[in-house]
């Protein structure tokens, strides 16, 4: 695990942004691996930037989220399918039919994530995967539990991640209690692994991430091994560490 230092969350931006656009550069047809949530929100801004600059395309990759709540819809405006569409996929020149986030939608929920991990697998696992971290260091929606989830799965939410989402919902009440994930075994399949955190309300995930044992009660604790995972945290993320 390597980890790199960032000022703030703007420095942890556009480090993030600068090894993704490398990646896009360097491998033009990159699967990427995408994530939703406050973390990733200055990094797909400063990519937005780049690729209007004429500096990277996107148009040949193809990109796979990690997860969705199961029971909104993909126009939802709390959806996943909802974020990514407004807060990067419409912004850049990436092919929509390229573009992948579970069906949380889905008559049948079991055989959406059978159908995601195909999917996934027949791509040949993201070359770069993005992540955040939960205050309780769950990856994806991959909770603290007693073992690693493998494949995509559904999940029933902890408190504490309803909590933390409900901030985007009108009321607590509206937050789903259930998502759909990739698992962990999906997770560590990609080539490279880019982890990001920001704020002092981040700083204990990391400690145990980084610092800690490997135990699926800190489902981030598994990325130690991974052979290429990148750490970019800013100084509150690190405060323990
Ligand atoms: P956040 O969520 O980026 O909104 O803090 C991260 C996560 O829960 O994985």
């Amino acid at each position: 695990m390597e980890l790199i230092r960032a000022k703030d969350y703007a420095d942890m931006s556009r480090k993030a942004a600068n090894i993704i656009f490398a990646q896009v550069v360097l491998n033009p047809k990159s699967v990427l691996g995408l994530a939703t949530g406050d973390t990733p929100l200055g990094t797909y801004a400063q990519l937005i930037e780049k690729q209007k600059a004429g500096d990277c395309s996107f148009a040949q990759c193809s990109s796979y989220n990690l997860d969705e709540y199961v029971g909104l819809s993909a126009d939802h405006p709390q959806s996943y399918h909802y974020f990514m569409r407004t807060n990067f996929f419409d912004a850049v020149d990436i092919d929509a039919a390229n573009t992948h986030v579970p069906d949380g939608a889905a008559a049948d929920v079991e055989a959406a994530c059978t159908e995601y991990d195909r999917m996934v697998a027949a791509a040949g696992y993201p070359d770069l995967q993005l992540l955040g971290i939960g205050r309780n260091g769950h990856i994806g929606f991959n909770e603290p539990g007693d073992t690693f989830p493998r494949g995509t799965h559904v999940v029933d939410l902890t408190e504490s991640t309803i909590e933390a989402n409900s901030r985007l919902f009108d009321s607590i009440d509206e937050v789903p209690r259930q998502a759909i994930s990739m698992g962990i075994q999906t997770i560590m399949s990609a080539h490279r692994i880019l982890i990001l955190a920001s704020g002092e309300q981040k700083a204990q995930a990391v400690h145990d991430m980084v610092l800690g044992p490997i135990t699926p009660q800190v489902p981030a604790s598994i990325l130690q091994l991974h052979p290429a995972c990148t750490v970019i945290a800013d100084e509150a993320a690190l405060a323990l560490c």
